[in-house]
């Protein structure tokens, strides 16, 4: 079974599809951090974020590996072409060459194919902007999650304190946050929209846990009638 999380950031997409992923025993895939893997390459690579086609070549000869901690069924990190970016994805620098980077087509491309490449290995919630409307517009299972700008921005905040990144400055963790959602909401590919099968979920102000716990159910449900 596939259950596809989009959303905006912040929104609370990774902190839901790893614990769905646990409660289910399935395998939990993070397509934002093949993103950002491609975007720190061609910082390193000095590629230019303009340049579709260097990108989408850049993006096809690249092997993003996500790692495990032994017996742990869910990633730890994330690697490209060896070299672990678990922290370095996850910068302010990052957080603006990522746009532009997954606005281009031919990189889209070449991730979209991985993705369903590893989807259709088993089992997966896979969270993302375009999961249910392009990569698996068949997935038994589309949620998108949303959360007011105020709320996501705060949460933002804290997530880097927790990954011990430091802190960062509200104001413009939200003026980045609102930038990127125009920017994904209005570029011309697979835009960041809910599929019209999504159902709509919004954590402002709810327990995650309720979040959680509501999309475990749908699936059980899901698996029983399929069975
Ligand atoms: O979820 P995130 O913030 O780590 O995503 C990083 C960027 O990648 C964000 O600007 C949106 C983009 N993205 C995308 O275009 N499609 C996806 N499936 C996942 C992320």
């Amino acid at each position: 079974m596939i259950i596809a999380i989009d959303g905006p950031s912040g929104a609370g997409k990774s902190t839901v599809a790893e614990a769905v992923a646990r409660k289910l025993g399935f395998s939990c895939l993070d397509t934002g951090a093949m993103y950002r893997a491609i975007a720190w390459k061609a910082l390193e690579e000095g590629v230019s974020l303009e340049d579709d086609q260097a990108l989408g070549d850049l993006a096809r000869s690249s092997e993003i590996q996500f790692y495990h901690e032994a017996g742990e069924p869910l990633p730890k990190g994330v690697a490209i072409d060896g070299v672990d970016v678990t922290k370095a994805i996850r910068t302010a620098e990052i957080d603006k060459a990522v746009s532009p980077v997954s606005a281009a087509p031919s990189v889209r491309e070449a991730l979209v194919d991985q993705q369903r490449r590893i989807g259709a290995t088993g089992d997966y919630v896979i969270e993302g902007r375009d999961i249910g409307t392009v990569v698996f517009p068949n997935a038994e299972l589309k949620i998108f999650l949303t959360a007011s700008d105020e709320e996501r921005a705060h949460r933002r905040v804290r997530q880097n304190v927790d990954r011990g990144l430091g802190s960062m400055d509200y104001e413009e963790v939200l003026a980045d946050l609102r930038r990127r959602d125009a920017y994904d909401s209005s570029r011309a590919t697979s835009p960041l929209k809910a599929a019209d099968d999504a159902l709509l979920l919004d954590s402002t102000g709810a327990y995650i846990e309720e979040v959680i716990d509501k999309i475990c159910a749908l699936a059980l449900d899901l698996e029983r009638k399929g069975d």
